[in-house]
């Protein structure tokens, strides 16, 4: 009888392998289903066989209640990023300035899945991980079993981890997103999250039914195996018995390298699953030691990405918005379309110039684009496409709201609606006013503002802090109950306390952010004084030029705007900076900072707030000008430009080390 269960469970993997990892079936469907009802039941008749590693594992069935935290040894690093040729390139030399001579590269297609790590141990397949922050994953080796791809046995008795990608098939994404919507589910955005969701089920028979794949692309510990190439390394694990993608190749030269991406470019929909780019790892196993790691990258691969994908859909109309300010945008009007798992019905066209730029004619057919977490920009329009039908986009004269004439001041693309007292500026500034970097008063989203604007609760900044005084009325509105209306009482109340530097921003001084607000309040520390402030004074500040004194000087001689501070003044809205004083740290004092990545252990605002209290500066792009870059997890393209510029690098705990030095 354990002879028979061993050559059941022998015949049924090698079935699977035969199936699942080399796309060749040898038998049939019958057959296979018969050899593991047998295994089945032999297993249920002898309890005591059942071998961890055995077939019937893969059909899952254990509920967890959590994963397992587990370390991974080895950390599970993420790739930097490409963007084009002369990235790529750039790469290149940077492997050869290490005394790197006529490198080669494997090239690999990037799968958009999610990264698993697969301890074996005498062969066996003991455990899978997620990849988590890298150092610490998460135990999923249950419903790893349950992938057929990936072999519970080697054809050695060895112990070994290797790594790859488990993604879900265009075809079984889109049949379980018809389940899900059939059911009234909210169905998955892209095959990645699918997978992503699959893998993290606690009911592995779930994951089971999710048909999920893998590609293994990775070993870590080559030399331990007397491997001295990442595509010998390919071809071992191949041996072993792991599924290698068969598109890998290993190629002598930049001409070859880029042939291979322009190939996968136009090919990548023909695949049956989905890739977002091209991986380039340096072959020789020697040479990727001798360039080692960054925080986050080893030095000697890197991912090309592909561009944004372009969807086509119609130019229904455009239609203006006004902002705060006054300026005049217009939008595009979409057929909606699902680019990269959301539905884009508008994008902004930005200005007049924009529009003719582009060539755009409502009624035409227009390429659109979403490249992750970036807003949708309509590309092109396609001219070919016309038929005689479209209209000409002709800027409006008049703000489509008050109605006032619009004004293009010299030089510049914009137009603006003057008029102060137009509703849609009054709206914008409302909404601008309350909003969480500004006076954060939680509770009066765009709808409401508007919704109270035209019933005429709140027609300025001050009926915001008299609201109290329709108590009765605003509970009589749909949508609004005694719990709610409370709530929103408070968060206006609290907003009394804040410190200036909010309502300095609030205001909507032109010219003046979130940052200059800070800096002035902390200047001038009042809002009396920063009014009295004259423009020497103002453009003497540092960070202060010539424009935002300007500004200043002109919003605080408006006589509307200097009675709506003295009204909120006699509401009891704080004016006076409470903030923490600047500690001047030699470390930080007008150094610029960068931040990307997730950071764990503070929030953006956090860390910003402390750079600044210690006389740093903060911005959002790398440039010459940047001092150090801190880098969390998963960091974009702003870590590759700090390479690539040769910017101080620092990590979370590299700040704190600094900071704790100086503390
Ligand atoms: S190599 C040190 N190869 O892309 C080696 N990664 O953006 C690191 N990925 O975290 C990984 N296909 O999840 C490698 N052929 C491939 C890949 C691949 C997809 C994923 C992987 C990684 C992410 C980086």
């Amino acid at each position: 009888m354990e002879d028979r269960y061993e050559e059941l469970i022998k015949i049924i993997n090698e079935a699977d392998y035969n199936y699942h990892t080399l796309d060749n079936p040898t038998i049939t469907d019958q057959e296979y289903d018969s050899y593991l009802r047998e295994l089945f039941e032999l297993e249920i008749a002898n309890p005591s066989l059942r071998r961890e590693d055995s077939p019937t594992q893969r059909a899952g069935g254990k509920i967890l209640e959590g994963f397992e935290k587990v370390e991974h040894k080895i950390p599970m690093l993420s790739l930097s990023n490409v963007f084009n040729e002369s990235e790529i390139v750039n790469f290149d030399s940077r492997i050869k300035k290490e005394n790197v001579a006529n490198p080669s590269y494997v090239c690999e297609l990037k799968i958009d899945g999610l990264s698993v790590s697969l301890q074996y141990e005498k062969g066996r397949l003991v455990r899978g991980a997620t990849r988590g922050d890298g150092v610490i994953g998460e135990d999923i080796t249950n419903n790893v079993k349950t992938i057929k791809t990936i072999p519970l046995k080697l054809d050695r008795e060895i112990d070994i981890e290797v790594r790859g990608e488990i993604y879900m098939s265009k075809k079984v994404f889109e049949k379980l997103n018809e389940e899900h919507v059939k059911n009234g589910e909210q169905p998955f955005q892209n095959p990645r999250n699918a997978a992503a969701g699959s893998i993290r089920q606690l009911d592995s028979k779930v994951a089971a039914s999710r048909k999920l794949e893998c590609w293994i692309y990775h070993l870590p510990n080559p030399e331990d195996y007397g491997i001295a190439t990442h595509s010998e390394a390919l071809q071992f694990m191949k041996d072993l018995g792991f599924r290698i993608n068969p598109n890998n190749k290993l190629v002598y030269s930049i001409d070859e390298l880029l042939q291979f991406i322009d190939e996968k470019t136009a090919t990548r929909d023909e695949l049956p699953y989905e890739i977002d780019g091209i991986v380039i790892k340096l072959n020789s196993i020697a040479a990727q030691r001798r360039l080692g790691f960054t925080a986050k990258y080893p030095k000697w691969a890197t991912a090309y990405k592909f561009p944004a994908k372009e969807v086509l859909t119609k130019l229904r109309d455009i239609v203006f918005t006004v902002g705060r300010t006054g300026q005049i945008t217009p939008n595009a009007v979409l057929d909606p379309v699902i680019v990269q798992g959301s539905t884009i019905r508008r994008a902004t066209l930005h200005n007049e110039d924009y529009v003719i730029e582009k060539d755009l004619k409502i009624g035409d057919v227009v390429a659109i684009r979403k490249a992750a977490d970036v807003i949708p920009e309509v590309v092109r329009s396609l001219p070919e496409r016309r038929t005689g039908e479209e209209k000409d986009f002709e800027m409006i004269k008049f703000c489509p709201i008050c109605g006032e004439a619009l004004m293009k001041k010299k030089d510049q693309v914009d137009y603006y609606c003057l008029n102060p007292n137009c509703d849609a500026r009054k709206i914008e500034g409302l909404v601008h006013f309350v909003s969480r970097k500004a006076m954060n008063i939680d509770g009066l989203g765009d709808r409401i503002i508007e919704d109270f604007y035209n019933m005429g609760f709140i027609k300025s900044f001050t009926d915001i802090y008299n609201l109290k005084n329709h108590q009765k009325d605003l509970i009589e509105l749909e949508g609004f109950g005694d719990k709610s209306i409370a709530n929103l009482l408070e968060a206006i109340e609290n907003s009394k306390n804040n410190s200036v530097e909010r309502l300095i921003f609030a205001l909507g001084i032109p010219n003046v952010g979130e940052k200059t607000a800070k800096v002035l309040a902390m200047h001038y520390e009042t809002l009396d004084n920063l009014m009295k402030a004259n423009f020497d004074e103002l453009n003497e500040i540092e960070d202060i030029g010539n424009i935002i004194a300007k500004s200043l000087i002109d919003f605080f001689s408006i006589d509307y705007n200097k009675k709506q501070i003295a009204n909120l003044k006699e509401l009891g809205i704080n004016t006076v900076y409470t903030g923490p004083k600047v500690d001047i740290n030699e470390d930080f004092y007008n150094k610029t900072f960068v931040i990307t990545g997730t950071l764990e252990k503070y929030k953006r605002d956090e860390i910003e707030e402390k750079i600044e209290l210690l006389g740093g500066k903060t911005s959002s792009s790398v440039s010459k000008k940047t001092s150090v870059v801190i880098v969390g997890a998963n960091p974009g393209s702003k870590y590759d430009k700090a390479v690539n510029l040769g910017i101080t690098i620092w990590s979370e705990d590299d700040f704190e080390k600094v900071l704790n030095k100086s503390e």
